[in-house]
Parts: structure tokens; sequence; C-alpha cells
């Protein structure tokens, strides 16, 4: 088969909605790497300014430039797969041009390396190979399940298999027997809230923009993923993608809108198949499109890569994004809900949160309210990697002790060892350790630490890491990926970083923590979006809870530097 010409590949993408990524993605398809010929002719196709376009590329970690590199590999160098060995695969493969990948959400089953779009797989590189990504382990508690009640049916991934077990009944009983409004009371009764990080209610999210007055309106799925220690939206996608497409649609019916986008990570290009098929096996069924179940709903929905940058997940970021504009954070007010893609009203929810609004709806009366426990509402997914027995993706009531989850569901450590700490919503929520683990798996108990539940990623180390060297790993992530559009959220990760390599900072304890204090409280107080307000929690944390690993760590440094300046 040729390859398409550039003019091909402008004619087919000039007209769709949000075309500059996925042409983007098409030359470099083509070619493994992003030529100035073909930048030339994409910014001619759609008018973009050389200069802003080469901006956006940049920007992006996984566009290419470079023709020698075509076939490099991209390897996982994420705080687990570094335990699993990450940096010696590297090292193997160093001379052929491979680089590092921040966290590729594979940390139940590591190491992911991308290769020319492929995904692969294995610890080493004779293990290398493509592999599935693995389904939730069974859930060793009685607890009910939302999300995951139907996810190991065999079959699920297909609209068939889908449809057997009770998939699209909720679609065709709202458009068939319930008002739009009925639809957000539902979800917005049993009190589901974003799963993607924030917590937002997701019924307050989607009244707002069924009380919107302008049009068109969209539904985006945030499917970016890119929080290091999160694998949950993938393995929903891979193995459930019509639970998704099902709770778009809702979105959509319940909230007046008509167009929607999928918003993949890059990282993920099996979960792109996946969603490719399903989506087209749901048009086919008439349950997208014109006319859905034979009613005068219509929606059409789209399926768009990233490429590869963090800050994309943020939600306005990612609206940016998807309209070819640089993937800056938008200040907020206004918010998506009137202001979102094209600034029309938008709902941006969470591969989760949709999942689970389907089953809500479903289910009907306030049966997602009541799972959780002691008050709380509903479940969630925890992502659990690391130094532990049994890692893998676990839906856990709202309200569970962590230290159920941890030493019952998972297992405990690995064997002769202590849990030294863990990790809350990914890396954002910083660590909590020793008392700091006594919490129930909830945003109220955790808050009350100064963590948050987050995203659920939770990673575990034992008692042979260096916290220090743990810190060091996560700041230089959020360094490497801040977007820049603030001062003190980029320098500020830069210095943290430096203070934690030991290579900057004062060597005397007391001004070490000021300083490293100081320079979290602005980040703090003036960051315009969360991951300068969560970086900080990183050393905020490492301080409170590792305060001597802290004093020890200072004091070489010193060491170093008198040795330094003697004669
Ligand atoms: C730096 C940063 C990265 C984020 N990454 C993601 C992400 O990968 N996926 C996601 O759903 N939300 C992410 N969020 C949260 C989104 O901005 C937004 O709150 C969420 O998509 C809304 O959906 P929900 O209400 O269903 O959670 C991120 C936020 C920040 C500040
Ligand atoms: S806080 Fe950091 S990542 Fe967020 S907008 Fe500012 S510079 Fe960008």
């Amino acid at each position: 088969m040729t390859s398409p010409t550039n003019q091909e590949l402008i004619t087919r993408w000039r007209h769709e909605p949000a075309p500059l990524l996925p042409l983007l993605h098409a030359f470099h398809d083509r070619d493994g790497y992003l030529s100035d010929e073909a930048l030339g002719a994409v910014a001619l196709g759609l008018k973009v300014p050389i200069a802003e376009l080469f901006g956006d590329v940049t920007f992006y970690h996984h566009f290419n430039r470079d023709p020698t590199r075509t076939n490099a590999l991209r390897i996982c160098t994420g705080p687990i797969c570094r335990r699993y060995g990450a940096m010696e695969l590297l090292a193997a493969f160093e001379q052929d041009g491979a680089t590092p990948m921040p966290c590729a959400g594979r940390c139940d089953d590591p190491i992911p390396v991308l290769q020319h779009g492929q995904a692969l797989a294995g610890t080493s590189p004779d293990t290398l190979e493509a592999r599935r990504s693995p389904l939730p382990p069974p859930n060793p508690a009685e607890h009910e399940e939302c999300v995951f009640s139907a996810i190991r049916e065999p079959g699920r991934s297909k609209l068939e298999g889908y449809r057997r077990t009770g998939g699209y009944e909720a679609l065709t009983r709202a458009v068939t027997d319930m008002q739009p409004a009925e639809v957000v009371h539902l979800v917005a009764e049993n009190g589901l809230a974003g799963r993607g990080g924030a917590g937002f209610p997701t019924g307050v999210k989607w009244k707002a923009v069924a009380e919107a007055a302008a049009r068109p309106k969209t539904i985006v799925c945030n499917a970016d993923e890119g929080e290091p220690g999160c694998f949950k939206d993938r393995a929903i996608l891979d193995h459930d993608p019509h639970a998704v497409i099902e709770g778009m649609a809702l979105a959509a019916y319940a909230t007046g809108a008509t167009r929607g986008f999928i918003y993949l990570r890059y990282e993920y290009p099996d979960t792109f198949h996946v969603l490719e098929h399903a989506i087209h096996e749901a048009e086919e069924a008439g349950l997208l499109g014109g006319s859905i179940l034979g009613t005068d709903f219509a929606f059409q929905l789209y399926l768009r890569r990233g490429a590869g940058a963090y800050i994309c997940g943020e939600e306005t970021s990612l609206l940016n994004s998807l309209e070819g504009k640089h993937p800056f954070p938008r200040n907020r007010p206004p918010y998506p809900v009137t202001h979102g893609y094209e600034n029309l009203p938008t709902v941006v929810n969470n591969v989760e949160t949709l999942a689970a609004a389907a089953q809500i709806i479903r289910r009907g009366g306030k049966w997602y309210g009541s799972l959780g426990l002691n008050g709380q509402a509903g479940t969630k997914i925890i992502s659990l990697s690391g130094d532990i027995r049994h890692p893998g993706n676990y839906e856990v009531p709202m309200g569970l002790p962590l230290k159920t989850l941890l030493y019952n569901w998972a297992g405990g450590p690995l064997p002769g060892r202590q849990i030294r700490a863990v990790t809350m919503a990914g890396l954002s929520g910083g660590f909590l350790a020793g008392d700091g683990l006594d919490v129930t798996l909830d945003e109220p108990s955790i808050r009350a630490k100064g963590s948050f539940l987050g995203a659920g990623g939770v990673m575990v180390f034992d008692d042979s890491r260096d916290m220090v060297a743990v810190a060091h790993d996560a700041m230089e992530f959020f360094a490497h990926e801040s977007c820049g559009k603030c001062f003190p959220c980029r320098i500020g990760t830069q210095r943290l970083t430096e203070r934690l390599a030991g290579e900057a900072g004062p060597t005397d304890l007391t001004a070490w923590l000021d300083e490293v204090n100081d320079l979290g409280q602005t980040m703090k107080a003036v960051s315009a979006c969360g991951l300068g307000l969560a970086a900080p929690l990183i050393t905020g944390s490492l301080m409170r809870y590792f305060p001597d690993r802290v004093a020890q760590h200072v004091q070489t440094m010193a060491n170093a530097r008198a040795r330094e300046v003697q004669p």
C-alpha cells in the first residue's frame, strides 16, 4: 500500500473537528518524525502560523523531529518502573537513541515501552513483547462494585458482550422514558463526584451545562491519565469501552450536547484501537450519531490522541490542546461549563466518572450512594502499585481503611519488608507514612492528613527505599511537566529538584527547611493550576514524615561542600 501524500492527509483532516493533533499524528505515523516540510504543509493546510506550530509541536514529548530516530524506543522511567529496572533497560537501548518517558500507566505490569506507535512491555531486552493490559484482579471482599461490576465478564469489551451484560439499558431507558433533568437528578442524588482528581460533584456540573444557553454543547471524556501511579482509566477503556461511550451519551442526553470527544493519552495505542472499534460498533448499532435508538437525540463522538504532555490532563489545557492551541491551562473563571470547547458549554469528565454514571442510571434509585462506608457515597478505583504483593486496580467502597486495602486485599508488603510510605493521588498528594497511614479512603479523612485522594493512585514504598531519592524523582517529574506558564511553578519545581538532589541550597538544616518551605508556600499561593499546588506536597510530606532522613541529606550535602572547599 502506498503512503498517503501530504495533500491527501490535509484533505482528510482539514474539515474534521479538532484537526491539528490527528493531522500531526498522521504525518508522524507516516514518516516516524515531523519534518520541516510536513510542518509547512500543516501550517498552510490549517492556516496556523508556523511559529505557533513549532511552539506546539516541540511542547509535546511524543513528536520526534529527528529523522535518524524514527524507530527509537521510549521507555517508561516512572517511579514504579525504576524499581523493575527501567534505568537499566534504558541504558541497554541508549546507543540506539532510546529516551525516557514519564510514567506510561502500566504500573501493574511493567515496563511499558513505545516504538513507532507500538506498545510493548517487559523488564529486560529479551522479554519485551506486545501484551494486553491486565484485567482488575478479583475483588477479594464482599463489597459491591460499580464500575468493575461486569468488567470481568467474557466478551464485555465488544458490543454483543456489553449488551448481554446489561449494557446500553441505561441509555435506552433514558432516551425513551426519562426527561434530561431526571437523568441529571439521578446522578446528583447518588453523590457521584469527579474521579479525575478534583472531586467536583458530577450532577452540579451536568446541571450547569444543561442550563447554559449557548450551543452546540460538548462532552469531553478526559482519558489523558498522565498521573504517575494511575492506570485505572486504561483498564476501564481496554476492557469496558462501551461503558464510557454509554456514559458520554447519557451526559449528552442530560445536558443537550450534540458532540463529544475522547481525549486519550498517546501512550495507550492499543486502547486507541479498542475505542476506534467500539465507537464504530456503537455507530453501526444506532447508539451514536443521528436518531439514536430511533429518537430525535443525536450525538456525534470523535476520538483524539494526545501527544505526551501531563499538563494536557488539566481540563482547560486539554481543551486548548483539542482546539489546536498551545496547551497552557486557561485562567478561570470562566469555567468550561459555560466557556469550554470553542468557548461553548462543555462537560469535561474523567473515564471512571462516566463509566460510573452509566451504572448509576441503569440501577436507578440511590443504589450508588449507598455503596460507601461511614456516610461516604459510592466507590473509588484505587490503582495500587509498588512494593506490595498484589498490585492492580481495586474498586473499594469510599471510606474503606487504607490499611485494609494494603494488608487484607493486596496481601501486604513483600516478604521480610515493612511498608515505609505510600503516595496519594498518584504523586500529586505527596506521601503518607507512620500514623498518616491510619486514614480511610475518602477525601475528608485524607485531607485531614494534608493530602488528597485525587485520581486514586497509591504507590507503595517499603523500608528498602530511600524517600529522599523517591521525592527527588517525583519533583523532577513535576519540573519536567510544568508547562512554564507561571514563573513560581516553572522555577520552584526546578529549585526543589536541585535541593532534593543535594546540588544546591543551604547546608544549614534550619535554613534548608526554611527555604524549601518558602518555595513551596510561594508555589501554593500563586500557581495557576493543580500541578504547581500539588508539587510542594512532596517536599512538605517528606519533611513531616522523614525529618531524620532530611537532616541526614542536608548533612551529607554540607560534608560534600566542605570537602570541595578544602585545598
Ligand atoms: C496537572 C493536572 C493533571 C490532570 N490530569 C488529569 C487526567 O489525566 N485525567 C483526568 O480525568 N483529570 C485530570 N485532571 C483533573 C481535570 O482537570 C478535571 O478536574 C477532570 O478531568 C474533571 O473530570 P471529573 O469531574 O470527572 O473528575 C488533572 C488536573 C491537573 C491539575
Ligand atoms: S502551575 Fe505550573 S503547570 Fe500549572 S499553569 Fe502554572 S506553570 Fe503551568
